[in-house]
């Protein structure tokens, strides 16, 4: 079948272009902190209990410059994320479970009747690797949150963060020279009925086993409530994540901003701003995870992702 040999081929391509990407990035993070006096260099401090913290060298910035890493935080932004995060999981585990439970009193009937070319390999090798850089900066990013930063976290996670910058860049170059774009803008109907009919899916018509209201084509492969959802990502939470990270690691090539925020003695408030922006981007990524298996079958937008090819079904009559 044409989407198993699709698959083969990928392979090499992603670990080449993976390769490319970290080579680029790791040779960009080495002369950042060489040609620069100001963000690479760290000293040790001691906390409060007692405990060393490796934070940036402050005395190479001009003072005041009050964000430390690790102990800057703010309880209310640490209760909100921890709810978004473990609502995103809830969600998932409950209407998994039912989906799971109607599901097995169900006689599903589904009909393989062809597949159709989807994602080009462009958008399958970006989406992965921008998944693994990602996965990356959320791991080395709270892990310094919450246990003080180790000065080697600090590097990876500033060699991913100008990886991400990267592949950003590529995505947005992509999509506009392409015209990929208008993919992920809402035609005024799907803002209305259309966000209905797949909020009325998802809430009741998956547990009956009912076909899905819009079905996934190459012109037009996402559903009404994927659309404005990826668009806030894309557009919105990714670049604040990316400009708030770029200001608390290049402050001087950020200048503009910095003022524009009243000087150094604000920069916890970039930083607020980064931490916010992780949340959200841990619960997009825990409410992707499980929504992805939503389709026809679980593993449907998978493959799909993987191979580009979109297995096609018919919904024979459910008795
Ligand atoms: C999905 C993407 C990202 C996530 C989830 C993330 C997460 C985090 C978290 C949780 C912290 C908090 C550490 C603390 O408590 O002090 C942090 C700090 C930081 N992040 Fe990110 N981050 C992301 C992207 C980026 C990017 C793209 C950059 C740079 C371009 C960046 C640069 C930084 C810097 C400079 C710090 C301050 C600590 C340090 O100097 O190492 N981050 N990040
Ligand atoms: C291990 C982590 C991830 C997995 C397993 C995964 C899985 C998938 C799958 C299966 C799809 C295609 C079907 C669908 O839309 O449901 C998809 C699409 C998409 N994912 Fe992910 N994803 C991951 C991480 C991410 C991250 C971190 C981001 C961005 C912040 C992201 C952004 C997107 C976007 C924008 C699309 C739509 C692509 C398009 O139609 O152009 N994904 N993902």
């Amino acid at each position: 079948m044409k989407w198993k040999n699709a698959r083969k081929r990928q392979i090499p391509v992603l670990i080449y272009l993976l390769f490319i990407t970290l080579v680029t990035g790791a040779f960009w993070a080495v002369n950042a902190s060489t040609d620069t006096k100001a963000t690479s260099s760290y000293t040790e401090v001691k906390g409060s209990r007692g405990d060393v913290y490796a934070v940036k060298d402050i005395n190479a910035l001009e003072r005041p410059y009050n964000y430390i890493i690790g102990t800057t935080t703010n309880p209310l932004i640490e209760i909100f994320g921890i709810l978004a995060a473990l609502g995103t999981v809830g969600f998932g585990l409950m209407h998994g479970l039912g989906r799971y439970v109607a599901n097995r009193k169900l006689k599903k009937q589904l009909e393989e009747v062809g597949s159709e070319y989807i994602y080009t390999r462009f958008t399958r090798i970006w989406h992965w690797m921008n998944a693994i850089t990602i996965i990356g900066l959320l791991i080395t990013g709270f892990q310094m949150h919450y246990s003080g930063a180790e000065y080697i976290d600090g590097k990876i996670h500033h060699f991913l963060g100008y990886a991400l910058i990267i592949e950003y860049l590529f995505f947005l170059a992509y999509s506009i020279a392409t015209r990929d774009i208008k993919q992920f803008i809402p035609a005024a109907w799907e803002f209305t009925e259309g966000l209905i009919k797949q909020g009325k899916f998802y809430a009741i018509g998956i547990f009956k086993g009912e076909e899905h209201p819009y079905h996934m084509v190459r012109e037009h492969r996402l559903n009404p409530l994927q659309k404005p959802a990826y668009f806030s990502i894309m557009f919105g939470l990714v670049p604040m994540i990316l400009i708030t990270g770029l200001t608390l690691m290049r402050p001087d090539l950020m200048s503009f901003l910095v003022n524009w925020i009243g000087g150094q003695e604000n920069m916890k408030y970039v930083f607020y701003l980064h931490l916010i922006s992780a949340f959200g981007v841990l619960a997009f990524l825990l409410g992707h995870l499980y929504l992805a298996t939503t389709g026809d079958t679980v593993k449907q937008h998978y493959e799909v992702m993987v191979t580009g090819f979109h297995r096609v079904y018919k919904y024979n009559q459910n008795k």
